[in-house]
């Protein structure tokens, strides 16, 4: 084969991946190939691949004569809404999409471009995980990858879609990077498979059971989002990524709002019940008042008892943390405190203003919250709340009660705007728990026990369920009402486009992990 015939035939099979045979197997199990998730992730026509044609380095194991161009991933750069984002793609056909010396060069040398050029990565995997036949050396590709992940975080956004397989220790790539979306039955994650399961523990469990979608959406909270199909999956990697700028210097990208800022919705002075034990749907809330209603939730299957998202204000974005009243009464327990920390977090990394909706009536109580490490997990959201230094805007829509009121985002852990609607509560408990601990004793003796308690608990509303004690100390910087909640929050917004904050200079914080 002269050169030209060589090349042309290089050429030829860098576009093949492992052969028909295993492209018709990777289609019947319902995935799309590596090259067509890369032409639906990226703005047509603007995909750059580059190291087409690196080839692995092994010889062992009969690997000589099994050489395809590109090794089983396909990297580059291309557009994404119009922005620069670097992207690998595995390729399951060719050696399961397993990681090899070159493969993982391959994905380092698009992590580090990406992170010289202020661009997000996004990693499509599908692999078998480390190549079985070079051993150490596939182990040091993930280590470097790894690195990587972890140099990059905070720096540019980074996000993991499980369209395949990925287990063992190739997990915590996806689980280092910022979001992990899963497609529903064509991907699982686990650092043990169910085997090894049941060889160590005696315990029966299947792949979908042990690290499907849902289990990693709604249990493990490993997952971020659950998708049914590689096409959905690609096209909420683009939703996503019109809300992250590029970097931590760049603002996020913003458009022109089609909803009038000063929207004002009669809907919202009456949407919480007259009860204060009565539930309400927090995402009805937050979609009256955000730019024509969208949300996008993250984590929406896990720990619902605090919804957390992004949103746009005025064409702005920002990041929504609010408490569920439909959820466990809105409480905080571990779940929702790690999940909103990770959230407020990542707003504050990436220039993203977080808005605050807040009804909580304090902690989950109770042995498995305690002995589980509510205290640690709490400290988390009060401490990533208090660190951070985007706009912070927040309204308590009802109850702010005990611990929780200072972790969410209250003006003492400095919060920009603080905003409370008329219904708002704030104090240090409920009424029902404060009378028991202040007045047993009196109603225990009263003529009229039901009587004396149902006294003393009107006495103890009237004077804390309502938003004027923390208005008059400061701690509220204004009472709105409800349907001007959109149009005050955009205000509040525009005023702090010039916010400037920092922490004291340190090599970097302790976060109770
Ligand atoms: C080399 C691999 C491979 C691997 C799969 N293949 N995994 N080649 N190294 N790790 C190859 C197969 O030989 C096969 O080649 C092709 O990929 C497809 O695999 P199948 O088994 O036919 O596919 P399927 O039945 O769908 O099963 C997929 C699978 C299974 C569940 C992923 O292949 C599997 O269990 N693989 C090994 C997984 C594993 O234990 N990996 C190491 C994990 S530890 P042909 O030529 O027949 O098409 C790890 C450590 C990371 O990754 C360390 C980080 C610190």
């Amino acid at each position: 084969m002269n050169s030209k015939e060589f090349l042309s035939d290089l050429e030829r099979r860098a576009g093949q991946g492992g052969g028909e045979e295993r492209l018709r197997r990777q289609r019947d199990a319902g995935k799309l190939t590596a090259r067509e998730r890369i032409d639906l992730l990226f703005d047509p026509g603007s995909f750059e691949e580059i190291d087409r044609f690196v080839t692995h380095r092994c010889r062992d194991f009969g690997m000589a004569d099994q050489v395809v161009p590109g090794d089983g991933v396909v990297c580059g750069h291309g557009r994404v809404n119009g922005r620069l984002t670097y992207a690998f793609a595995q390729d399951f056909t060719v050696f399961g999409g397993s990681l090899s010396e070159t493969n993982a060069a391959k994905i380092v040398k698009i992590m580090d471009l990406a992170i010289k050029m202020g661009a997000p990565v996004v990693g499509l995997n599908d692999s078998g995980g480390a190549r079985i036949q070079e051993g150490v050396v596939s182990l040091a590709g993930y280590a470097d990858i790894f690195l990587r992940n972890t140099l990059a975080s905070g720096v540019v956004p980074q996000i993991s879609a499980i369209m395949g397989p990925c287990a063992g220790g190739a997990v915590y790539s996806p689980a280092i990077t910022d979001f992990t979306i899963m497609v529903k039955h064509t991907s699982y994650m686990f650092v043990t498979g169910p085997d090894v399961i049941r060889t160590v523990t005696h315990e029966q469990v299947t792949k979908e059971e042990l690290g499907g979608a849902m289990t990693h959406n709604e249990r493990s909270g490993v997952a971020h989002f659950a998708v049914e199909n590689d096409q959905e999956c690609l096209l909420l990697i683009r939703e996503l990524l019109s809300f992250l700028p590029g970097n931590n210097v760049d603002d996020p990208p913003r458009v022109e709002p089609a909803d009038p800022v000063d929207r004002a919705d009669p809907a919202l002075d009456t949407i919480v019940p007259a009860s204060p034990n009565q539930p309400y749907d927090m995402a009805e809330v937050v979609r009256l008042i955000v730019d024509e209603g969208y949300l996008l939730e993250v984590h929406e299957h896990f720990a619902r008892n605090l919804l957390v998202g992004f949103a746009r204000l005025g064409g702005r974005p920002v990041g929504i943390v609010a408490n569920q009243p439909a959820h466990l009464a809105g409480t905080l327990d571990i779940d929702a405190s790690v999940k909103g920390a990770r959230f407020v977090r990542f707003c504050d990394a990436f220039n993203i203003p977080l808005v605050t909706f807040e009804d909580v009536p304090g902690f989950l109580p109770g042995t498995v919250q305690e002995y589980g490490g509510i205290i640690r997990h709490g400290a988390k959201l009060l401490f990533a709340f208090a660190e951070a230094t985007v706009p912070k805007l927040t309204v308590i829509t009802r109850k702010a009660y005990g611990g929780a009121y200072c972790v969410m985002s209250s003006k003492h852990i400095r919060t920009d705007v603080n905003y409370a609607w008329p219904t708002a509560e704030i104090a240090v408990m409920g009424a029902d728990g404060a009378v028991n601990i202040l007045y047993r004793r009196e109603i225990e003796q009263a003529a009229d026990p039901a009587a004396a308690r149902a006294a003393r608990i009107a006495e103890y509303r009237e004077k804390f369920a309502n938003p004027y004690a923390a208005a008059q100390r400061g701690f509220i910087d204004e009472v709105i009402q409800p349907r001007r909640t959109r149009a005050k929050l955009v205000g509040a917004l525009q005023a702090l486009e010039t916010k400037r904050d920092r922490n004291p200079p340190k090599k970097h914080g302790n976060i109770p992990l």
